[in-house]
């Protein structure tokens, strides 16, 4: 009797306890370095990357990817990864309807891949799990330009091991111009106003090393309480102009940003994943899952010192997964600090690009998707299976859900899709134009269509999947083939190890 009181005691007084402590975690959870960072680094601006155009008009880029160390903290460096550099790398630009060729020379003692997120292009160029680049080994991949200007970006993706190689420094912005948007007046003096933000979150160990575990109980992996941007850490930048563009990447493993500036100032979204939006939309925040990208247009007074924030999330989480996986931080990016005579520029044009039309095509295949813990419709990715198949010249129309709670967003290579409605609502404006990369909130209903007018290949797939890497590394991905007339899904023979 009297052991079991005793029991019962420690038991209350172990949940007091216990329960006090998560309390306190939980308190401590929120990260808020507004108004904390000191800015004291000039913001990098990574290197156009050179190209040579040869007699028949290929634009050849030679990338070369290699460890190194980089110096982020007083006292020891930090060994990274980077291409053509030791941490990130540089920007690649092209036209559109010009031919692009690449030399990848994987200098690391593993294989790696090089993917080009967003890009319209044949599978086997594609650089996903099935086109690893062996140490040593040089890949050539090679393919037409044949989508409109977009802010574009590279990284890994090889099958189980993309937020490792990610984390470790791989990545870069590609982007794409065309007639339209240079006619346009956009700022586009690339890193004077034009300028990338590459915006990662890391967190370094006792030896300024980067570590890459999760936080306690978080569902979406590694989270860092430092922000880099373009590699550079507390970063402020000069600005010189009236209006700057800012090209926003999250190229965080799970981070959500919710992007706004110090003093609530409004913007102009003028483009999202696959290019220009119909027309600007002004706002003053504006939320990107890993792996989206945004330009934005802001104006400056000359003088004037602001930041870029990130704010509390507005969705994707509830509110325990809010707190367990940083959507509840405030975070301070970049420092922008005008010059005392800025050169004026001139006014943001009222139209900007076309708005998808999808809506208007026969719709050749409805799919539905559930995304659910690390499964997509309940399995886990198969480097050996072909999950689906569509038909070339076809528009489908792909209903997407999240089933379970946690924080997913979905990716699709090849195409870029719009977005029919979300739960039955048109879109808001900053999901009105072209994208490849979309949040989904818990139990939403979003129908998507895409159309599959090129590079019809049975043989290789293209991904889709959660680009929170933790949750694609772990199986949340699935492949698709496109199939020309009269043509099966062919047989994938040696998974992973398939060299154009
Ligand atoms: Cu950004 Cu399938 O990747
Ligand atoms: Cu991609
Ligand atoms: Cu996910």
């Amino acid at each position: 009797m009297k052991i079991l009181r005793w029991t019962a005691l420690s038991v209350v007084a172990l949940l007091l306890v216990s329960g006090a402590a998560f309390g306190v975690f939980y308190l401590q959870a929120r990260l808020d370095t507004a108004g904390k960072v000191d800015f004291a680094q000039e913001l990098v601006i990574p290197p156009p990357a050179p190209s040579t155009v040869d007699s028949s008009g290929v634009r050849t880029f030679d990338l070369d990817i290699r460890s190194g160390d980089t110096r982020f903290l007083d006292g020891q460096a930090t060994k990274t990864w980077g291409v053509n550099g030791t941490f990130l790398g540089p920007t690649l630009r092209a036209k559109r309807g010009e031919k692009v060729a690449f030399s990848v020379r994987n200098g690391l003692a593993e294989a790696t891949s090089l993917h080009w997120h967003g890009m319209h292009l044949p599978a086997d160029m594609d650089g996903g799990p099935h086109q690893l680049v062996e140490p040593g080994a040089t890949w050539r991949p090679q393919w037409t330009i044949s989508q409109q200007a977009a802010t574009l970006w590279y990284h890994p993706h090889l099958h189980g091991r993309t937020a490792d190689h990610l984390y470790r420094g791989i990545a870069g912005m590609f982007l794409l111009d065309d007639d339209n948007s240079a006619g346009l007046g956009l700022p586009d003096d690339y890193g004077v106003d034009d300028l990338p933000l590459i915006v990662q979150d890391r967190k370094f160990d006792g030896d300024n090393q980067f570590d890459h575990s999760a936080p306690f109980m978080s569902t979406g992996g590694v989270l860092g309480d430092e922000i880099l941007v373009n590699g550079t850490r507390g970063p402020r930048t000069e600005i010189t102009t009236r209006q700057v563009r800012l090209r926003l990447l999250n190229a965080s493993n799970s981070r959500l940003y919710n992007f706004g500036f110090a003093d609530d100032r409004p913007f102009h979204l003028i483009a999202t994943d696959g290019g220009l939006l119909p027309e600007p939309w002004q706002t003053s925040r504006l939320q990107l899952s890993p792996g989206e990208r945004a330009e934005i247009v802001v104006e400056f007074q000359p003088g004037e010192t602001t930041e870029l924030r990130s704010y509390p999330t507005t969705f994707g989480y509830d509110a325990l997964g809010a707190r367990l996986n940083g959507a509840d931080d405030r975070l301070d990016l970049v420092q922008f600090r005008a010059a005392g005579t800025l050169a004026d520029a001139g006014r943001l044009p009222e139209k900007l690009g076309t708005a998808p039309d999808l809506h208007t095509q026969p719709v050749a295949e409805t799919r539905s998707f559930a995304l659910s813990g690390r499964t997509i419709n309940g399995a886990k990715m198969d480097m050996a299976r072909i999950d689906f198949a569509v038909r070339l010249d076809s528009t489908e129309v792909w209903e997407v859900t999240n089933t379970n709670g946690y924080m997913h967003n979905l990716h699709v290579h090849d195409v870029q899709f719009q977005v029919l409605d979300i739960d039955g609502q048109r879109p808001p404006p900053h999901l009105a134009g072209w994208k490849d990369t979309i949040q989904l909130g818990t139990d939403r209903r979003y129908r998507l269509a895409m159309r599959f007018s090129d590079y019809a290949d049975p043989d290789t797939p293209y991904m889709l999947h959660c680009h929170l890497t933790l949750h694609e590394d772990e199986g949340m991905m699935s492949q698709f083939v496109v199939l020309g007339e009269g043509q099966s899904p062919g047989r994938i023979t040696a998974p992973g190890h398939r060299h154009p």
